[in-house]
């Protein structure tokens, strides 16, 4: 069976003191708000319904673990900087993602959603800066709003702006790259468990 196929819920996190103790190797998916995280994980474990999606930014509002038996697990991210969020629930979002992107032992990578239509927004900036030498797949989401010409633009202009970074087209509707990046998400939970990193793209 396909490692990611095998996910089940396991927990939610709501506070920095509610994260499970750190193990098997972890990948988590972070972006904005609506970006598509939640449905980019249904899409990579063919699973319609594991994480909720919603056309509401702001759905996923606690970090929710997903199992994968003994291969690692998968973590979806409260979504990044949406406007209309109360202040306090924005500090609130600070303080527990950042504790958990800063501190997590078992974290492996992490899988940073943009909008393909708008790649490269200042908050997806502050995101990615903020998020520092972790290994990163940037995925271009939602391609399937996009012409074949402007995926491919898109792609070129965003490789080239983080070349140490890997990108992909992505879209949880078509399913474009979404073989692609289980692939590579298996690569790095193999490559965790084995407890080597992955060589980086672009060194
Ligand atoms: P938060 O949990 O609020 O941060 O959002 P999220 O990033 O988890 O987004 P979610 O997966 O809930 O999707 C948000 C909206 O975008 C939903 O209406 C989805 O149906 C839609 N959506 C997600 N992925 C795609 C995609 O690849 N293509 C298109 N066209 N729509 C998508
Ligand atoms: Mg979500």
């Amino acid at each position: 069976m396909k490692v990611l196929s095998q996910a089940v819920f396991l927990r939610a996190a709501g506070r920095p003191g509610d994260l499970p103790p750190p193990g098997a190797p972890e990948i988590a998916f972070a972006g904005r708000s609506n970006v598509g995280k939640s449905s980019a994980l249904n899409a990579l474990t063919g699973r319609k319904a594991l994480a909720r999606t919603s056309k509401t930014p702001g759905r996923t509002q606690t970090i929710n673990f997903y199992g994968l038996g003994d291969a690692g697990l998968l973590v979806d991210l409260p979504g990044y900087g949406y406007a209309r969020v109360p202040q306090a629930l924005r500090a609130k979002w600070g303080e527990l993602v950042g504790s958990y992107v800063r501190s997590r032992a078992s974290l492996v990578g992490v899988v940073v959603l943009v909008d393909a239509r708008h790649p490269l927004t200042p908050l997806d900036r502050q995101l990615l800066g903020w998020l520092g030498e972790a290994r990163k797949l940037v995925l271009l989401a939602k391609a399937d709003k996009l012409s074949r010409l402007a995926q491919q633009q898109t792609l070129r202009a965003v490789g080239a702006q983080l070349p140490r970074d890997e990108v992909m087209l992505f879209s949880s509707v078509t399913g474009l790259g979404v073989e692609a990046c289980r692939d590579l998400l298996e690569g790095w939970l193999a490559a965790g468990r084995e407890n080597k990193r992955p060589p980086v793209k672009g060194i």
